[in-house]
């Protein structure tokens, strides 16, 4: 993996599907399948179809879960604010679902049976215990992390590799070390610190998005870029039309770090409901993830059905115009040039 230097970044969600990954792959990037939004038996379907189009390795990452807690009166001021916005999309009004988030031991389950060569993790540390169980399958692990504390963690836990992401990066914080603005280090700032802190690999996320970039994290120490929100637009990347009309639009100052969608901070463009919920997020009243993630998942599709980009979730990060509409493998070309053999 890490002889690739031009990564896929994980990428959950919309984005998460095989014909991205092995286009990456046969393009001599490393793909990453974003795995935590798929229930197990529907991960296992897209591993298979990434097979079939490629032979090359590749990543699947997960969610580590999160500690969260129930709380009435947080989830029914939440609902009450999705009232309006469902009644605008005409959906029924909004409800609590019978669960919030996958079964992350069933995930990484199927990711061990299936052999897959290289997993991931964000949101916090997989333990010791697990690496090693992932060691004897035979399997790589790469965790994520957004300050120094948390690469060393993760180097103590037996990650083969860490990627550092810098806050300009598009969706979730990896974080899972201090106070928000502890994971808010830019990539500049933090890679070349995590690199001197931690003995193994060192990839740069955030704000990469073309060979520019990748020079640039090469000459801060990094053994690969990791790019997410350029390959947004790549041709094989199945993002709603809503969605890829507000990428190619986006400019950098329009990004916003906001837990409206999911009760984590992520990065994302602006839109009606970020605005909305943002008195809701600046009071700190939003349930904990991820449970807002799973009650404002009917809104999000039914947006993107109506063509509207107003209750999608418009994850990307600072270096969105930077992006260019191409097949993945001339992203992947152009990004490569940018690293000096
Ligand atoms: C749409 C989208 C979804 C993402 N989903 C995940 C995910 O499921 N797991 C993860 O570890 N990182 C996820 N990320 C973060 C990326 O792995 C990576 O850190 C980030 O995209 C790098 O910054 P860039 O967007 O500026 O390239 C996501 C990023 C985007 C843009």
């Amino acid at each position: 993996m890490i002889e690739q230097r031009v990564w896929l970044a994980p990428m959950g969600g919309e984005a998460a599907c095989a014909p991205l990954v092995a286009a990456v792959a046969e393009a001599g990037g490393f793909g990453w399948l974003g795995g935590a939004y798929l229930a197990p038996a529907r991960l296992a379907a897209v591993i298979g179809q990434i097979r079939e189009l490629t032979a090359r390795p590749f990543g699947v990452n997960l969610f580590i879960p999160q500690a969260w807690r129930r709380d009435a009166r947080r989830e029914a001021a939440f609902l009450e604010a999705l009232a309006p916005h469902h009644a605008v999309l005409g959906l029924p009004p909004p409800a609590l679902p019978e669960r919030f988030e996958e079964d992350f031991e069933a995930q990484l389950a199927v990711l061990r049976e299936l052999r897959v060569p290289v997993i991931g993790f964000t949101f916090g540390d997989p333990g010791a215990a697990r690496v090693a169980a992932l060691h004897a399958d035979g399997a790589q692990v790469v965790g994520t992390a957004t300050n120094v504390p948390e690469a060393l963690q993760l180097q103590a836990s037996g990650c083969d590799a860490v990627i550092a992401q810098g806050a300009e990066a598009g969706a979730h914080r990896g974080s899972f070390i201090g106070p928000r603005d502890a994971g808010l280090v830019g990539t500049l700032a933090l890679v070349p610190q995590v690199v001197d802190a931690v003995a193994i690999p060192v990839v740069a996320a955030g704000g990469i998005a073309d060979a520019r970039g990748v020079a640039a994290a090469q000459a801060l120490g990094a053994s690969a870029a990791a790019v997410g929100t350029a390959f947004l637009l790549a041709d094989e990347c199945p993002v709603s039309d809503a969605y890829r009309a507000a990428l190619q639009a986006g400019a950098a100052h329009d990004t916003v770090l906001t837990q409206a969608f999911s009760g984590r901070w992520a990065r994302g463009l602006a839109n009606r409901f970020t605005l909305d919920t943002d008195a809701l997020v600046q009071r700190g009243d939003l349930p904990d993830f991820p449970i807002p993630n799973a009650l404002t998942r009917p809104l999000r599709q039914a947006s993107a059905q109506a063509g509207s980009a107003d209750y999608l979730s418009l994850w990307a990060g600072q270096a969105l115009p930077l992006a260019r509409r191409a097949p993945a493998a001339e992203i992947v070309r152009r990004l490569a040039a940018g690293w000096r053999p």
